[in-house]
Parts: C-alpha cells; sequence; structure tokens
C-alpha cells in the first residue's frame, strides 16, 4: 500500500546527495534511478522508453562499492491490487543488453572553483517503445546493490476514447505573464477614467486557468522541458525536450515519451502544423517532435521531425503538414544544417511547396504540405518589421547563404491564418493539431527590451483576434479548441511612468531617477493619444504613440547590469556586450542618457532569464470549461489530450498492459 501513496519511498540508506543546484543527476536522490522516475503520469496507450541507472559514485561525498556499479539490478512493475511481475513479462519485451558509462559532475560551487569534479561509474538498460493501457496506480522497483530499493509510482491517467475537439490552435506566448498582457493593453487601447474603450482578445476568452510551469528537478524552467510539458505531460530537464534526461553521454539515447503530435498522427491521422517568429528549429516548436536532451541539436531536430528518428526509433510524426519560421540556417546546406545537407532540397522531395518570403507565402495553395522559411535565425520583431522598418536593412537575415537582409517578410498573422487553411484542407474530417507562437516576447524580455517584447504581445493579440474571426468565416469555431498560454514566466512588471526628457536631461544617476513617478505621479497611459504629424499605420489595437515623453517606468527582477531610460530603443537593445574576464559591463551605447542599474544575477550573465509566475491559460471552445482553475503544465496535455480523445486503454488486446 505505501508503495503506491508515500512520496518518496525510496530507500534512504545510500547517502543522498543535497540535491539542490548541483544535481548527479536530477529526479534520482538515491544511486538507483527509474526513468520515468517518480511521480510520473501517463496516458493510456502513450508509448515511452523506461531506462534504469545503478551509479557507483569513485569519488566525492557520495563516493560507495569502490566505484563499481551493481550489474545484477533487477526491475519489477506492480499494479495496485495485481500482482508483482518482471517488467519483461509485464509488458512481453526481451531483456534488453546492459550498458555501461560514466559521467562527471560538481557537487557544489567550491568543486567548480577547484575544478575537482566527481566520477561515476553506471550500469544500465533501457526498454524502448513501451505503453501501458489500463489506467491505475503502478509502481515499478528497482533493486540493487543486494538491499537497495528504488520504487517509482506512476499514474495511468483514465481518460477518454471519444473525441471532442477536431481540431486545436494552441497558441504560446513565450515567456508570457498576465504582467506582461497587462501592460500590453495599457500601451495598446485607450481609458477613459479608467474605464478602457477597447479590450485585447484576450480578455473576452470564457474560461482563464492558471498552470504551474515548473521543470522537473529545478523550480525555474527553460522553454525546452516546459514545451514538452504541454506537449507530452511529462516534465523534463532544462534543456530537454521529448525525453527524460539521462546520465550517459549521448543526447540521443535518453528515454523518450510520446508527443501529442505523435499521437494525434498514429490515432486519428490528423494534420498537423507549427507556426512559430523564431527559428523553427527553436525549441518551443520543434519540441511538437523533437527528442533530446539537448535543445541545441537543431539539426538533428529538423531531420526527425522530417523523417522519423533513426536511431532508438519508434516516434514518428509523419512531417508537419506546415511548418512556418525562420532559422533558414538549418535548411541551406551548411555548418548549421544535418551533416550539411540542404534540407530545401529534402523537403521538397518529399512534396513540400516551399515559401521563402510572405508574398510566395501568400501564394501558396492548400492541397500540398508547405514550408515557409522566411530569414536565418529568428524574425526581426513586430516593431522593426512595422514601425521602425528602416531597421530590417540592417540584418543580414536571407532565408538563404547570403547576407542580403530579408525585406519582405510576414507576421505571425499571415502565417497562422495561411497554417490554418491548408491544415484545415489537408485535415479535412480528421482535424488539426496547430501551434502557434510568439517568440519574441522571450527573446525581447531576455533583451529587456520592453517596447519589443510588447509589440509583440500585441501581435499575438492580434493574431488571435483574425483567428477566431477566420475560423468562423470558415464553419471551424465550434469545432476547434482555441487556447493561449505561456511556457513560463519573466520577472518584469510597470510600477510608474517616467519623463523620458527630464530623465535625459538630468544629470547624475540618483537625479535622473527623479523622473520616475509613482502613485499618482504614474499619470496615464500616453501610449493611446495621437501626437500631430505622426502615424505608424498599424491599426487599432496597437499604440497610436511608441515612443511619448511619459513612458511607462517597468522593470525586471532578474537583470544584469545595464542602463535604462525607459525610451523606446532605435534599435534592438544590447544591454551588455562588454566581456571582460568572464564578466559583463554595462554596455556603454546602450540606453543613452540613462542611469545605471546594478544587476541581481550573476556578473557572468548577458541577459535577464526567467522567472517563478504561474502563467494564465485563456480557452474557448469544445471542452473549454476543463481548463479553469491551477494546475501544472503537464494537465494542459492531459486536458488536450482527453478532449481529442487520445486515450487507448483497449489497445492492449485483451491484456492490461503490453507493447509494441
Ligand atoms: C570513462 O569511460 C570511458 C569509455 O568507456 C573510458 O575510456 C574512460 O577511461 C572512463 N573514465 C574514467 C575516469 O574511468
Ligand atoms: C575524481 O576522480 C577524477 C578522475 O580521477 C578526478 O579528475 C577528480 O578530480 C576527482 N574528484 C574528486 C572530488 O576527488
Ligand atoms: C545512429 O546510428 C548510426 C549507426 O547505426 C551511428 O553512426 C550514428 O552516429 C547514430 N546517430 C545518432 C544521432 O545517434
Ligand atoms: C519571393 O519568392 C518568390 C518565389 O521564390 C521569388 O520569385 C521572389 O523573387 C521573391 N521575392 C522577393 C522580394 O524576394
Ligand atoms: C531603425 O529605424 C528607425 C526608424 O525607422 C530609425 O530612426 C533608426 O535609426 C533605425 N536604426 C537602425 C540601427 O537602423
Ligand atoms: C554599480 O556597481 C559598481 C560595482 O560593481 C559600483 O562601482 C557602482 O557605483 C554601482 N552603481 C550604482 C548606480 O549603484
Ligand atoms: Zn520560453
Amino acid at each position: 500500500m505505501g508503495r503506491f501513496t508515500s512520496i518518496a519511498a525510496s530507500a534512504a540508506l545510500l547517502a543522498l546527495a543535497s540535491a539542490q543546484t548541483f544535481q548527479r543527476l536530477g529526479t534520482c536522490p538515491t544511486l538507483g534511478c527509474i526513468l520515468p522516475p517518480d511521480q510520473a503520469d501517463f496516458l493510456p496507450g502513450q508509448y515511452f522508453d523506461l531506462r534504469f541507472e545503478v551509479h557507483a559514485p569513485v569519488n566525492g561525498s557520495e563516493a560507495f562499492n569502490n566505484g563499481v556499479p551493481d550489474e545484477q539490478f533487477s526491475v519489477s512493475i506492480t499494479k495496485e491490487g495485481g500482482e508483482t511481475k518482471s517488467i519483461t513479462e509485464f509488458f512481453k519485451v526481451k531483456e534488453p543488453a546492459l550498458e555501461k558509462w560514466n559521467f562527471t559532475w560538481y557537487e557544489d560551487l567550491f568543486a567548480v572553483d577547484a575544478k575537482t569534479p566527481s566520477l561515476v561509474n553506471v550500469a544500465s538498460k533501457v526498454f524502448r517503445q513501451l505503453a501501458i493501457y489500463e489506467p491505475g496506480n503502478y509502481a515499478v522497483t528497482l533493486n540493487f546493490y543486494g538491499s537497495e530499493q528504488t520504487v517509482a509510482n506512476w499514474v495511468v491517467r483514465p481518460l477518454a476514447t471519444k473525441r471532442k475537439a477536431k481540431n486545436v490552435i494552441l497558441f504560446i506566448g513565450d515567456g508570457m505573464t498576465t504582467n506582461m498582457i497587462t501592460a500590453a493593453r495599457l500601451l495598446g487601447h485607450k481609458s477613459i477614467n479608467g474605464k478602457y474603450q477597447s479590450l485585447l482578445k484576450l480578455d473576452e476568452f470564457p474560461v482563464i486557468g492558471h498552470q504551474m510551469t515548473h521543470s522537473i528537478d529545478s523550480f525555474i524552467t527553460d522553454s525546452a522541458n516546459s514545451a514538452s510539458a504541454l506537449y507530452s505531460g511529462h516534465k523534463s530537464t532544462v534543456n530537454a525536450m521529448g525525453v527524460y534526461a539521462d546520465s550517459s553521454k549521448s543526447t540521443f539515447d535518453d528515454p523518450k515519451v510520446e508527443t501529442i503530435i505523435e499521437l494525434l498522427v498514429r490515432i486519428w491521422d490528423s494534420a498537423w502544423g507549427a507556426v512559430s517568429t523564431a527559428a523553427i528549429a527553436d525549441a518551443t516548436p520543434i519540441a511538437l517532435a523533437g527528442h533530446s536532451r539537448s535543445r541545441y541539436d537543431y539539426g538533428y531536430l529538423v531531420e526527425t521531425t522530417l523523417n522519423g528518428l533513426s536511431n532508438y526509433t519508434w516516434t514518428k510524426s509523419g512531417g508537419p503538414d506546415v511548418w512556418f519560421g525562420g532559422g533558414a540556417e538549418q535548411f541551406y546546406p551548411g555548418k548549421d544544417s544535418f551533416n550539411g545537407q540542404d534540407y530545401y532540397a529534402k523537403f521538397a522531395e518529399a512534396g513540400y511547396a516551399i515559401a521563402n518570403n510572405k508574398t510566395a507565402l501568400a501564394a501558396l495553395g492548400n492541397d500540398k504540405r508547405a514550408l515557409g522559411i522566411f530569414c536565418k535565425s529568428h524574425f526581426p520583431v513586430w516593431l522593426d518589421r512595422n514601425v521602425l522598418k528602416d531597421n530590417l536593412s540592417g540584418f543580414k537575415n536571407d532565408p538563404f547563404a547570403g547576407k542580403e537582409p530579408a525585406l519582405d517578410l510576414p507576421g505571425q498573422k499571415e502565417m497562422t491564418l495561411k497554417a490554418i487553411d491548408i491544415l484545415h484542407k489537408r485535415g479535412g474530417d480528421k482535424g488539426f493539431f496547430l501551434m502557434s507562437e510568439a517568440a519574441s516576447i522571450d527573446k525581447q524580455m531576455h533583451a529587456l527590451d520592453y517596447d519589443r517584447a510588447l509589440g509583440d504581445l500585441l501581435e499575438l493579440d492580434d493574431t488571435v483576434r483574425a483567428t477566431i474571426a477566420h475560423l468562423e468565416e470558415i464553419g471551424e469555431l465550434e469545432n476547434t479548441l482555441v487556447l493561449v498560454t505561456s511556457d513560463h514566466g519573466h520577472g518584469f512588471d510597470v510600477f510608474g511612468g517616467a519623463d523620458t526628457k527630464y530623465l535625459t536631461e538630468a544629470t547624475g544617476d540618483r537625479q535622473k531617477r527623479r523622473a520616475v513617478g509613482t502613485y499618482a505621479e504614474s499619470g496615464l497611459s500616453q501610449y493611446t493619444v495621437p501626437v500631430e504629424g505622426v502615424s505608424y499605420g498599424t491599426g487599432p489595437n496597437f499604440p497610436v504613440n511608441w515612443d511619448p515623453r511619459y513612458a511607462i517606468a517597468s522593470g525586471f527582477s532578474a537583470n544584469p547590469d545595464h542602463r535604462e531610460n525607459y525610451k523606446l530603443n532605435p534599435k534592438p537593445r544590447k544591454v551588455v556586450e562588454e566581456l571582460v574576464d568572464d564578466d559583463y559591463y554595462v554596455n556603454p551605447s546602450d540606453a543613452p542618457g540613462g542611469f545605471v542599474v546594478n544587476g541581481t544575477l550573476p556578473v557572468s550573465e548577458s541577459s535577464g532569464v526567467h522567472s517563478l509566475t504561474d502563467v494564465a491559460v485563456f480557452a474557448m471552445g469544445p471542452c473549454q470549461e476543463t481548463f479553469g482553475g491551477v494546475y501544472g503544465n503537464i494537465d494542459i496535455f492531459y486536458k488536450m489530450a482527453n478532449c481529442l480523445g487520445l486515450a487507448r486503454p483497449d489497445a492492449g488486446k485483451g491484456g492490461s498492459c503490453g507493447s509494441h
């Protein structure tokens, strides 16, 4: 009984690592590791790999057994109320070969400074492509070193097999928090005596919830494993996606979990796509079908999304029906594409229509699969594409190997609407799944460029507005679950107004800070007040003045040393660029006339970092009511899977379990 209820049932006889900022292996505080670890949840019938590791630290505080790992470890699984079976018997699979390796890790900063990593020898086995079909509580047990035991309690959730939504559109405002949404509303929408005259589209959503974003082994997440949690129902480690991070050297052999895309293709043969204003191989879009411990395996992740995994194989996304974004360097042949190959040619051979600019995007038909790669790296942000357009010619980001600027760029809205048309056509009755990411909310928050971040947030809202109108037009609104959420936050907020004229002209950091008006002196938003002779032509729901004298005074809880003037940065901001002896110093050309803000981060950090906050989930459409309340990021996967009827409790062919 205890096995199914206790949170940490593993034997505590061996020395425990303190499991703090430096960990031997996240999710594995003892010397016996089970991946997926304790507390993992599963969708009935979802494929996964199962790895066991036995660690023998050679030295350091945990040194054990002269560094010789137990190769005779045994493993079993028990369904609550049922009998205990070996893994091979339960899943009807063969015993895999034993693997052995070693790795090193630092126990704390003193060890880093002294350059004395601890060395660990490992014995391991991995079982590939398992599935548990019958919902219930399971305990997986690893017996090692004679009397030691690690138990992982798993839950296979009882979820629906019947489909309630035909389509899902998941918008991700990367790094977007409620504070940013509030600030964007202030910039884009006019209020009179405290009452808004128009609102964000997000403000009209009928249901809102909050998700907790923590990684599996750290409370601050990055975009790879948080995206992976949303897409797979399994939390992971910073920089990992679609896998549980193991300790082996290869970033590709880690135990995988099946994602919502792979399930949808396998079960319903639906169409799927991704749109992003980042490189398409960036964490948030690539995690839809990516499996790697390192988000930096860009070329490999593009190759495997198109063709499935060639090693440790079983996952298959079928290739996206629509893939629109940046990151051309993974496509034209060169050092950043997989094995130097030409992925434009590979996609064309696989039957894709290819667009490399906005004009070609608009001209795409809806029948063929489509690849749209519009620039190198990430898109220039909405502000540079729509307001500070002269800046575009300064980029060397054409979607080929050249150094020309990409000038004919679509925005998130054009890409998303075209993606919907193609997916609607190709998915037909089988429906579709689209993820559309506003990537630079996050990227510009990292750079402390709040105007550029909020511009992209308003672009996201504009895209959501146009998407809902378009779904209505094509008769799919009632069939489509529309979600807008984020993957993590940044510690950003607005705390007043700033007189940028006084700030710039005053002398001395302390005098300049008088320009910040708090409470009553924060005043009213000047972003919605038209200025004689100034028109940005960006339409309603965006600021009519991006650079008012009285600007918002805003800031960040996680900043490197920088200079602040609260003014619109005429070019994309570089807060720090001077690197001396591994320390970053304030960039002399950052925020001219501003005052110096000493940072809160290590001086080796060049930009702001993510923060702890829960993030909002806006829901509209079939199953919307299930998205209210507070829950974990993995629950978004289970709620979507439930709405899409992806559980397969009976696929075990009579048995309670099995594998392929
Ligand atoms: C770690 O393993 C590698 C490859 O198996 C081996 O060559 C190396 O000697 C080992 N390192 C130590 C310090 O034991
Ligand atoms: C552990 O052993 C390795 C390999 O011999 C060595 O490099 C490392 O400094 C040792 N670490 C400690 C903490 O003694
Ligand atoms: C896949 O396996 C082949 C050999 O079958 C090997 O050469 C290659 O390095 C492996 N690739 C990865 C990404 O592990
Ligand atoms: C856009 O792409 C089309 C098709 O590849 C090409 O013919 C056209 O010259 C491109 N336009 C620009 C502005 O680069
Ligand atoms: C960016 O564009 C703005 C207005 O279009 C211009 O004032 C500014 O000088 C440009 N900056 C760069 C670096 O081109
Ligand atoms: C910032 O920190 C440096 C030391 O790193 C110090 O010399 C300087 O006075 C500080 N500036 C402010 C404005 O606090
Ligand atoms: Zn992110």
